[in-house]
Formats: structure tokens, sequence, C-alpha cells
């Protein structure tokens, strides 16, 4: 364990070393408060969902961030009446904790929730999160790498897991390793909540690569639906559901407000990550809008023991 008091979170060594896992931690280095000027209060940081015909008053980043997460959840068939809570959560990538968060409220029953992040800065933001809500006792946290989660400790199988946003930072080789540990590591039946921006095949073909210099975000290994699904489906899970959600004026709406937010906040300059955001904002609102960039919501299953592979 690692932390100035008390138990903040437990270090997983890690077996790899390549350039661009230090890149990644880079993009989540600057302080949240910074981030919360742009993301809003709640830090969550993979899209957000508006449109709802109750509710003609403006919507908040927070709101919207957390009914995409509550949209996705119903989407599982977790939230439904007569479900059983699930019994072991795995949040991947899991940011500045807002998800685990709201899980761990959804959730009373739950007695098990972990969440694991490269990031040792939103890690320690996590950790006073969870030292606030009392929640030590439930929500434990691990600084380990999505290529490694065949060594979390307590193989107790997950039910439940959530891989938000995260999938666009990994080259390939951690997402198909990491794909397959899940399985090894949750119960058959037991359900995979994925949301993702992914490219169609044609604009991955015409665009160049991002130069690593200026990838400040590391967004640089851009990924199909294609290729994530059939990943997925070799690796031991049944896609049940690969909607476009949140829709592609949403995303737009979501992304140029971020962008609002940088240039309210941060005028003139702001940190190399932020600087990526308000710089990409308006192609990659169009590219949404265009059907290039789609964000997508992806339901999958973890099959049968016996047809695993
Ligand atoms: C776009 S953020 C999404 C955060 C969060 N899931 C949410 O919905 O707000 C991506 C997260 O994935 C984490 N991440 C990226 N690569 C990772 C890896 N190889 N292993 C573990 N976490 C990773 C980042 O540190 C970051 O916390």
């Amino acid at each position: 364990m690692t932390g100035d008091d008390d138990q903040r979170y437990e270090v997983l060594p890690s077996h790899r070393g390549d350039s661009f896992r230090e890149h990644v931690i880079r993009a989540y280095k600057d302080s949240p408060d910074d981030w919360r000027n742009v993301l809003g209060d709640q830090l969550h940081f993979q899209w957000g969902v508006y449109d709802h015909p109750d509710s003609p008053r403006p919507v908040s980043l927070d709101e919207a961030g957390a009914r995409h997460l509550e949209r996705q959840l119903a989407l599982a068939g977790v939230l439904e009446p007569g479900h059983p809570a699930p019994r072991r959560v795995l949040d991947v990538g899991c940011g500045w904790g807002a998800a685990l968060r709201h899980l761990a409220h959804v959730f009373p029953d739950c007695p098990r929730l972990d969440g694991i992040n490269i990031s040792p800065e939103q890690l320690a933001h996590c950790a006073d999160l969870v030292r606030e809500a009392h929640e030590a006792e439930r929500i434990h946290l691990y600084l380990c790498d999505a290529a490694d989660i065949a060594q979390l400790p307590d193989q107790e199988p997950y039910d439940l897991v959530l891989v938000r946003g995260a999938i666009t930072h990994f080259p390939p080789d951690v997402y198909e390793n990491a794909t397959e540990a899940l399985a090894r590591r949750m119960e058959p039946g037991g359900l995979l909540v994925i949301s993702e921006t992914l490219y169609s095949e044609e604009f991955l073909a015409s665009q160049p690569p991002l130069p690593p210099d200026t990838d400040h975000l590391a967004l640089g290994h851009r990924k199909s639906l294609r290729y994530v699904t059939d990943v997925l489906e070799n690796s031991g899970f049944r896609v049940r559901d690969q909607r476009v959600l949140p829709s592609p004026e949403e995303a737009a709406r979501w992304v140029l407000e971020l962008k609002s937010n940088i240039d309210f906040h941060f005028p003139k300059e702001a940190s190399a990550p932020l600087e990526a955001i308000r710089a990409m904002a308006v192609d990659l609102a169009v590219a949404l809008l265009r059907n290039e960039a789609s964000v997508r919501s992806i339901i999958a299953e973890r099959r049968e023991e016996g047809r695993l592979m």
C-alpha cells in the first residue's frame, strides 16, 4: 500500500515498460482542479447524454456524464427490478473515481468494487473520494496496468466490469491481453460495459498517424468497431449490444462544451492535454457528425467456460 496516512491504493508491479504507458500517465498528471474547470465537479470523462424528454432545463456536464453511465447500466439490464446486485465490480481505467462512486451508490448491497488505473495522480484523488464516502471497506484501488489484470489479487470472479474511455489509450497488444485476462477473471454470464470512441475504417485508412510528440492526450492508437468487437468475440465474450450512444449531436455538444470551458478558464494557455482538447474539439465534432467517428456503447457477456477461446 501507499499513501500519507491510512491505506490509499495498492501498487501492482508492471511487466510492461513501453513509452506509450508513460505518455498516458503524463496526460492525466495535472491537478484535478484544472480538469474540474473543464469536465465539471464530478470529473466524469467519457462523454455525456443530454437528451431527456422530461428535462427542458440545461443539463450540466456532471449530469450528462452520470446519465450516460446510467443509460449504459440500463442497457446491460443490471438496474432492472429483480436483477441481483453485482457481487464484485471492476472499473478498468477508473479516472478520478466518478463511476466507482456512482456504482457504490447504485449498488449498496455490492460487497466489493475494485478500480484500476495507471495514473497515480488520479488514484490519489479516487482514494480521497473513497475516504470521504467511508467506502474503504468496499472500494479497493490498484495502481495497475490493464495489461496486468491477471495479477489482481483475490481470484473471486467479477460479475460486472466497466471499461469506459480507457481502450482509446491502449496499444493493440494491451487491449488484446487485457480482454483475454478479463475473460479469465469474469464469471460466465458476467457483463462487460464498454464505452469507446471508435473510427470508421475509411477514416482510419485516410488519416496519418498522430505524431507522438504532439499526442498530448495519448490518443495515438485509434481503433475501429470491428477490431474492438472481434477481439471481444475471440477472447470469450458475446457482444449483445453495440449501439451509438451518446448520439453524434450529443457527443459533438459535449466536446464543444469542454472547449468552451477551456476557452473561458484558460483563455491564454492551458496544460498540454487541455490544449490538445482545445485544438481537436471542432474537428472531432465534425467527424462525429459525419459518422467518421462515433461513441459506441458495447455490452458484452462472458460466455460459458467451455466456450472460452
Ligand atoms: C478517458 S479516461 C476515462 C476515465 C473514466 N473511466 C471515466 O469514465 O471518467 C481514461 C482512463 O483510462 C486510464 N488508462 C489508460 N490506459 C490505461 C492502462 N493501460 N491501464 C489502466 N488504466 C489506463 C487513464 O489513466 C484514465 O484514467
